[in-house]
């Protein structure tokens, strides 16, 4: 690829800040690139009535990906109270900027990897290193939802299970998303190094050194949904023998993931579980500090921490900038700078290690940019 050209996209609150840090980080591997700024979030809600003007949307169809801070969403009667009177008049209505890119451009698989850096103060344990592929698409999140539900609804058989003057959200699972995302799985759990367990009975997984893959459902209640899933999924393991294969449901995975989290390897699931699961993962390495994201479709990505717009500390530059930094790393996998990509998260574990720099939320009291800094520095000096 030719210099590549990125969309800049800061967003909110602790979004803006961690993007300069992530910004360092870049520049200090020697990486080329175009960074065109771009407007999303609250204040163009509050100005404009969207989150993402048509002008971003253009930005992004011109760039090669997106890198993301943080948005800040919030439920439906606040949105639209915060509006001046000429944009609610016109009934503008809040959705989500970044569900709206995922779903624009497809940008089908969420990839969330967790990872117990070494010596970082928040790990629930060491050697912990679970990748989730959430599917980003649809499920809970397609969007089709009725406050009141129609009446034509109560037409079809079933519809009597559900109660008049009920609110419904509709989970959509097809099996063309569910077998892409769980190609996506095999495919990443098939290329990685052999597992080797570590010692004292470390990360059992197949127990023969192969990589292992979790689909994660609950099929016994959503018979449907879930059915379909698991069926896709089902079929992408026998193509992959080389893969081991199980499936879990949520609650129990819940259950084990605090239980023995280092007994995953990549889990597969379907969205809100993906996006439950990636916080809680998230907590079991740190915190959200520590869990960057990747959404991924066939031409487009966009790079974002797990994070959102943290109000409660947005303004004072306290923010752990690791969670962007490591997500600028996976931007970098996906353009092909693999080495650049594997310094960077070698500058990150190093820094970690030391426990020179730790921001508050490890338990220290130093700030966004003196984390960016210290890990600029170690790329700098070649790690
Ligand atoms: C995430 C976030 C988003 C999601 C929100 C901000 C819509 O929680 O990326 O995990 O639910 O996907
Ligand atoms: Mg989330």
């Amino acid at each position: 690829m030719a210099r590549p050209e990125i969309a800049w996209l800061p967003g909110d609150g602790i979004g803006a800040e961690v993007l300069p840090a992530a910004r360092l980080v870049l520049d200090a591997a020697g990486f080329q690139a175009d960074y065109l700024p771009g407007d999303i979030g609250w204040a163009f809600w509050r100005k404009e009535g969207t989150p993402l003007p048509d002008r971003t949307i253009e930005l992004l169809r011109s760039t090669d990906c997106a890198f993301l801070g943080a948005v800040t969403s919030k439920p439906d009667p606040d949105a639209r109270s915060e509006l001046p009177e000429r944009l609610r008049a016109k009934g503008a209505r809040y959705s989500s900027a970044v569900l709206r890119i995922r779903r624009m451009f497809d940008l089908y698989t969420c990839l969330r990897p967790c990872k117990s850096f070494p010596g970082n103060p928040g790990n629930m344990s060491e050697g912990i290193d679970i990748t989730i592929l959430r599917e980003n698409t649809e499920g809970m999140y397609s969007g089709a939802e009725w406050d009141k539900i129609p009446q034509e609804l109560y037409n079809i058989r079933g519809m009597e299970r559900v109660p008049r003057q009920a609110a419904i959200t509709i989970r959509a699972v097809t099996r063309k998303a569910s077998h892409r995302i769980a190609k996506a799985a095999f495919w990443r759990a098939g290329k990685g190094p052999r597992r080797v367990d570590a010692p004292g009975g470390g990360r059992p997984g197949t127990g023969d050194g192969r990589r292992l893959v979790t689909a994660v459902h609950k099929a016994n209640v959503m018979r449907a949904t879930d059915g379909v899933f698991l069926a896709a999924t089902r079929e992408v393991a026998l193509e992959h023998p080389e893969v081991g294969y199980e499936e879990m449901l949520i609650d129990a995975c819940a259950m084990q993931l605090v239980r023995d989290p280092r007994r995953f390897d990549i889990i597969v699931t379907t969205n809100l579980f993906g996006d439950i699961l990636s916080d809680l993962c998230a907590q079991l390495v740190g915190g959200m500090g520590f869990a960057p994201s990747a959404n991924i479709g066939e031409k487009y990505a966009m790079f974002e921490p797990s994070h959102g717009s943290a109000p409660d500390i947005a303004g004072q530059g306290v923010a752990n900038p690791v969670a962007a930094i490591l997500s600028a790393g996976m931007m970098l996998d996906w353009l092909g700078e693999k080495e650049r990509a594997a310094a960077l998260e070698r500058a990150v574990a190093e820094v970690i290690q030391e426990g020179r720099v730790r921001t508050p939320d490890m338990g220290g009291t130093m700030g966004t940019m003196a984390m960016a800094t210290a890990i600029a520095a170690k790329l700098r000096k070649g790690t």
